[in-house]
């Protein structure tokens, strides 16, 4: 009698364990970026980035009126970073290259020596470690000399881009085997161009944001195109963009057309010219601008067309698809006269689409984010039904808190929750998700919001000139579940001495 019961047991134990895990070879990482982490901004041969400039120029465009001037200086302290890396358990880390310090004149007629050197040597100690490198070409800081010259609304930054990223691909494909070329295009043109609250600072909703939403799509195509042709051969890599995407979903069932729209204009702006089997900008929301932009007097689209060599040359330029997530938003068309807020967090104006979030999305410290764990799942199967059964990997995703707390038991839970919906993505509904991405590694420099909002496994103390960094409660809990590959750990309660 007690042999089947013991049978009955651990087949259970079996199950209720390997239900937890995740499939071998996916893999854990984090991520942070150049600006928000590096400081040196005038060291050597640097030039200025628009960040650099719009920090500068206008600290009260910036809640704590700070800069990136020294951030967590991982100019300095990389060695450190790498070593965080390392203590975390990370298979890979993702990093972004700053563009003004490898190409000072934006150009790539001159190549920094020093700046060749830095990012050299972060390669070279991660790979040290046992942790791949994980690049980013673009995260923000455009060289503000290419800036004066129109920056992302001028067609030609998409050859200056593609410059930029063959230089990176001849000093460091050897080592490097996973490229970003750009992130979140709908942070930095659409965010950026209409309100004004990210560099440059130029507030153009009608135009700048949609041109410069074009030039993004064909800059990255340009850059995907060239490793294709160049280094795939030689370095075996791999190449996507990172993109943002919001989950959306109708406020009622009558509101799924609201939805799609501004899904579309969210996501598939970026996403639809590059992975859907037709190509070219999401139809219905081309239709829908179009007669939005006849209304408003305007003689064309305030969409930029695509020539079919534009569609064919961006057509099917990923080698995976890139996903950074945090959050999302309700969506119901507006009512006659009623007034849409601005685009994009709250409101569609050229689509009369009106967006809120449901009361039990859990508030987190900045009123942009909602807890909302389960739309991760509904967001990966989203890409799956709109592009194929694609490989998946999320490459942004955290929690943010304004106190620097190292007891941080809500980031802890935001990581659980989150990671639990991956795995019933990969094992429940089918999707290919390869890896997964924890946004930050250690708290740094967030944009507009300066250094209130922390998004760290690792605290940064700002006050200190070596900014020292120190583990949360977060970094224990990542770090078990990453070297278990399971979520069936103990959840961290509270800090303990026992780490690593
Ligand atoms: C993303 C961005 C990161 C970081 C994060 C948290 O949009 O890529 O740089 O700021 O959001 O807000």
């Amino acid at each position: 009698m007690w042999l089947p019961k013991i049978l009955v047991f651990s087949a259970l134990v079996g199950v209720a364990c390997c239900k937890q895990n995740f499939p071998p070879g996916f893999k854990f990482g984090a991520a942070t970026a150049a600006y928000q982490v590096e400081g040196a901004w005038n060291v050597s041969d640097k030039s200025e980035s628009i960040w650099d400039v719009f920090t500068h120029d206008h600290p009260e465009a910036i809640i704590d009126r700070s800069t990136g001037d020294v951030a967590c200086d991982s100019y300095h302290q990389w060695q450190r970073d790498v070593e965080i890396a390392s203590e975390l358990g990370l298979h890979f880390y993702r990093f972004s290259i700053a563009w003004t310090r490898l190409l000072p004149n934006g150009f790539s007629n001159y190549v920094s020596e020093d700046g060749k050197e830095y990012y050299s040597n972060l390669i070279d100690a991660l790979l040290e470690k046992g942790i791949e490198p994980v690049v980013t070409l673009y995260h923000f800081d455009l060289p503000q000399s290419l800036q004066n010259l129109g920056g992302w609304t001028n067609p030609l930054i998409a050859n200056w881009f593609g410059e930029y990223a063959r230089v990176a691909f001849s000093l460091y494909g050897d080592r490097v085997k996973t490229w970003l070329t750009i992130n979140e295009p709908i942070v930095y043109c659409q965010v950026s161009y209409s309100t004004g609250i990210h560099a440059p600072g130029i507030v153009s909703p009608d135009f700048g944001s949609l041109m410069c939403s074009k030039n993004a799509v064909l800059a990255h195509a340009k850059a995907w195109r060239i490793y294709d042709e160049e280094f795939r051969q030689k370095y075996q890599g791999k190449v996507s963009l990172a993109n943002l995407l919001f989950w959306f979903e109708p406020e009622d069932e009558n509101e799924q057309e609201a939805t799609d729209l501004v899904q579309q204009l969210w996501s598939g702006v970026y996403t639809h010219p590059i992975f859907s089997k037709d190509g070219g900008w999401p139809p219905e929301l081309e239709k829908k601008l179009a007669e939005k932009s006849r209304q408003q007097g305007y003689t064309g689209s305030k969409l930029p067309p695509f020539t079919q060599e534009e569609k064919e040359l961006v057509g099917g330029t990923y080698d995976f698809f890139g996903l950074n997530f945090y959050t999302a938003r309700t969506a119901r068309k507006a009512q006659a006269g009623e007034k849409v807020g601005p685009w994009p967090f709250i409101g569609a104006p050229d689509l009369d689409v009106v967006m809120s979030v449901r009361p039990d999305w859990k508030p987190q410290a900045s009123q942009l984010f909602f807890s909302y764990p389960r739309a991760l799942r509904l967001q990966l199967s989203w890409v799956k039904q709109q592009y194929g059964d694609i490989d998946i990997f999320i490459l942004e995703n955290g929690f943010v808190g304004y106190d620097a707390d190292l007891n941080d038991q809500d980031r802890v839970n935001f990581y659980r929750d989150h990671l639990e919906q991956v795995l019933l993505s990969i094992k429940e509904d089918g999707v290919k998700v390869v890896g997964y991405t924890a946004w930050s590694m250690i708290d740094n420099y967030e944009w507009s919001d300066g250094y209130r909002s922390k998004f760290g496994l690792y605290a940064v103390d700002f006050a200190d000139p070596q900014r020292a960094r120190r583990p949360r409660a977060s970094a224990q809990y990542y770090a078990r579940v990453i070297k278990q590959h399971s979520l069936d750990v103990h959840d961290t309660n509270k800090l303990t001495d026992e780490l690593y």
